[in-house]
């Protein structure tokens, strides 16, 4: 095994812009450190559904499976379920069963994940918590749902704890000191014109909710800074996965600055789907080839050369020998096989990067 990131991480995050490839990469991330001894979970958030059926894992559950694979793997996978992640979060945190009660009856939180932006990625990082003193795995590879952007991500945990520390609701239910004046008249006053804008229930929801989650803030922030701690740690790495083409090369960038802003840097690059190369030996004025083939071959070379201009660019990133360069394959990725496939690509990536990048 030649990948260094296989070899030396407790912690792979695969990270990326929608569709590049983010899922795939860590199944097969995974599957390699597998095949080199590695005890290893697979943390994936919705998987394309043929992945997930090859990595047995098609139902939702929050507790990892072990993947049946020919050659015993110790190779296991978790589709996580940001809900009831979720739900485990608030049981482990809330001070009474009342409370959790409350809090799971409460409509704002039963709609948390799909309101509060982040709060998916937020699920991912606090899987990634409990799972890392899992005394069975030595390895786990995060795939990450597709962020809008860096930020949301990196900044999940804060962003939770702000909107839970949320100084307009908490000055609406007057904090623990309202023994003395559980509503005020202003508040009462405020919260009338409030319902005059918002449905009043709306309003009532709101303020339920952030009553209920009442002295659990210090719960959340404890851990989020737990979960900080892990993906600043040297054995976490970061896979940044990109396409080919400018505007996922953009993004990657921005990707790699953002995460240097948290002062957190990106241990490899897999720019994925390249134009496979397919070689430059052949003599169409001697050899007799159907009719199209060189203007075609022309082209793809064309199309091949445009790509590595633009993933050449990632060198502001990451050297050469941390960038690996991941052919399209003429099908989709959704049996163990063929994750094994990529796994190999990526495995024995040096050669397919020398031709990738200076043929
Ligand atoms: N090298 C490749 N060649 C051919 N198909 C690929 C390759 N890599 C990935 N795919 C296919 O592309 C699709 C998207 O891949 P994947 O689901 O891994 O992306 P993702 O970044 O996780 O997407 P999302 O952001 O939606 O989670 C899948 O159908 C997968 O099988
Ligand atoms: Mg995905």
């Amino acid at each position: 095994m030649s990948l260094n990131v296989l070899e030396s991480s407790k912690v792979i995050v695969c990270l990326g812009t929608g569709g590049v490839g983010k899922t795939t990469a860590a199944a097969a991330l995974g599957y390699m450190a597998a095949k080199a001894g590695r005890h290893v979970c697979v943390v994936t958030i919705d998987p394309a559904k043929r992945l997930a059926d090859a990595m047995g894992i098609a139902e939702i559950a929050n507790t990892p499976k072990k993947i049946q694979t020919s050659s015993e793997l110790d190779l296991w996978a978790v589709m996580l379920d940001p809900n009831s992640t979720f739900d485990e979060l608030v049981q482990k945190f809330a001070t009474s069963e009342k409370q959790v009660e409350k809090i799971f009856h409460n409509s704002i939180y039963q709609n948390l994940t799909e309101n509060l932006s982040g709060t998916q990625e937020y699920m991912a990082m606090e899987k990634l918590h409990e799972l890392a003193s899992d005394p069975r795995f030595d390895l786990l590879v995060v795939d990450t749902p597709p962020a809008r952007n860096a930020i949301d991500f990196l900044n999940a945990p804060n962003r939770l704890i702000g909107f839970l520390e949320n100084r307009f609701f908490r000055l609406l239910i007057s904090p623990s000191q309202s023994v003395f004046r559980p509503v005020t008249f202003a508040t009462r006053m405020l919260l009338r014109t409030i319902s005059k804008v918002v449905s009043a229930q709306v309003v009532s929801d709101a303020v339920e909710f952030f009553q209920a989650f009442e002295g659990m803030e210090a719960g959340f922030k404890a851990r989020a800074s737990e979960v900080q701690n892990l993906l600043s740690q040297d054995s976490t790495s970061f896979v940044l996965v990109t396409g080919t083409h400018k505007d996922t090369v953009d993004e990657a960038i921005y990707f790699a600055s953002k995460l240097d802003e948290f002062k957190l840097q990106v241990n490899l690059i897999i720019s994925n789907r390249i134009t496979p190369y397919f070689g430059d030996d052949f003599d169409t004025e001697q050899v007799l080839y159907p009719a199209g083939f060189r203007e075609n071959l022309e082209y793809l070379t064309k199309l091949r050369s445009a790509e590595l201009v633009q993933l050449s660019r990632l060198s502001v990133i990451a050297s050469g020998d941390s960038h690996i360069v991941v052919p399209l394959l003429p099908h989709d990725i959704g049996s163990l096989s063929e994750i094994q496939e990529i796994g190999e690509v990526l495995v024995n990536s040096r050669s397919t990067y020398d031709n990738s990048v200076s043929p």
